[in-house]
């Protein structure tokens, strides 16, 4: 089956779809994205992704192209034509192209991309990782300043990535000032002693969507939270460690930079906050 993929309004075979080579998302990595996750096909989170997506364009001073309502009609008719029942939708808006390269933003009235397509990825819910847990290394932050938009500016993650792999481990755990900021592709936590500890929110670190779920149910939980900094030495002493995001939900992490976290098995918070947060997201799946 081809995937069916949205662009500015249709619904094309994604080997018709096209953007121009001018876009400045292409050209200036002058856009913002959202990652929904779709479980039973429903959107768990969809008015999160949708509030802070609004957010990310005024941040930049970016048009709103596109209202929620539609937005949501959109995610749902893809997922209804790709038969996603595990998977992703991958939202992407750009300030467009005037048809030329400037480094000054094109007139207000340019018409903006919008790009959405979807990612099947059956049983989801159920990646065998989250039952070993995962191995991290630590790498400097040489990301720009506000990491709190979502932009397609993903080239410094996508090298912590690479730098992960080729040391035999799955992700990065990146580290400004000597103190953790945030996964590569989530946020970060550690555990000690029952107590919960993760990044204060601020401009350093992307504000998840999951990371406000996942809190809040911890505390519901009765658990103990501490938004606060944590170094690196702090993580390797910890009983636990997690990450959090929309396509790894809660995902244990067991092993940072060689030093077995815990028993080097997942233990028994972040488990447990997985089991909650998708008991709880499917219920609330829209
Ligand atoms: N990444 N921090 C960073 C740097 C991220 O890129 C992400 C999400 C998160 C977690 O945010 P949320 O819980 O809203 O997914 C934190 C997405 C999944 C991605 O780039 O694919």
């Amino acid at each position: 089956m081809t995937r069916t993929v949205y662009v500015n309004g249709d619904y094309v075979p994604e080997s018709e779809a096209m953007v121009s080579v001018f876009d400045r998302g292409f050209l200036f990595a002058d856009g913002v994205y959202e990652v929904t996750s779709v479980l039973d096909g429903k959107l768990v989170d969809f008015d999160g992704h949708a509030v802070r997506l609004e957010r990310s364009l005024s941040e930049l001073g970016m048009g709103h192209p596109i209202t929620k309502d539609d937005l949501l009609a959109a995610h749902r008719e893809l997922v209804r034509l790709n038969d996603i029942t595990d998977g992703l939708v991958y939202l992407q808006i750009t300030r467009g192209s005037d048809g030329d390269r400037d480094f000054v933003y094109p007139a207000a009235d340019t018409p903006q991309t919008v790009v959405m397509f979807t990612q099947n990825k059956p049983g989801l819910a159920d990646a065998p990782a989250a039952r070993t847990g995962i191995k991290v290394i630590s790498i400097e932050d040489q990301r720009w300043a506000r990491r709190d938009i979502k932009t397609v500016q993903l080239l410094y993650p996508s090298m912590a990535k690479m730098a992960a792999k080729a040391a035999g481990c799955d992700d990065a755990w990146m580290i400004e000032d000597g103190h953790v900021t945030e996964g590569s592709s989530n946020n970060a936590y550690i555990v000690k002693g029952n107590k919960i500890i993760t990044r204060q929110l601020s401009n350093d670190i992307l504000h998840g969507i999951t990371r406000a779920a996942v809190l809040r149910f911890a505390k519901e939980a009765q658990m103990e939270v501490e938004e606060r900094l944590f170094t690196i030495e702090e993580a390797k002493q910890a009983d636990e460690a997690f990450v959090t995001s929309a396509s790894t939900f809660v995902m244990p992490v067991v092993e940072i930079d060689g030093a077995t976290i815990g028993t080097g098995a997942p233990g028994k918070i972040a488990p447990r906050l997985r089991e909650i947060y998708l008991d709880e997201s499917r219920k609330a799946a829209i």
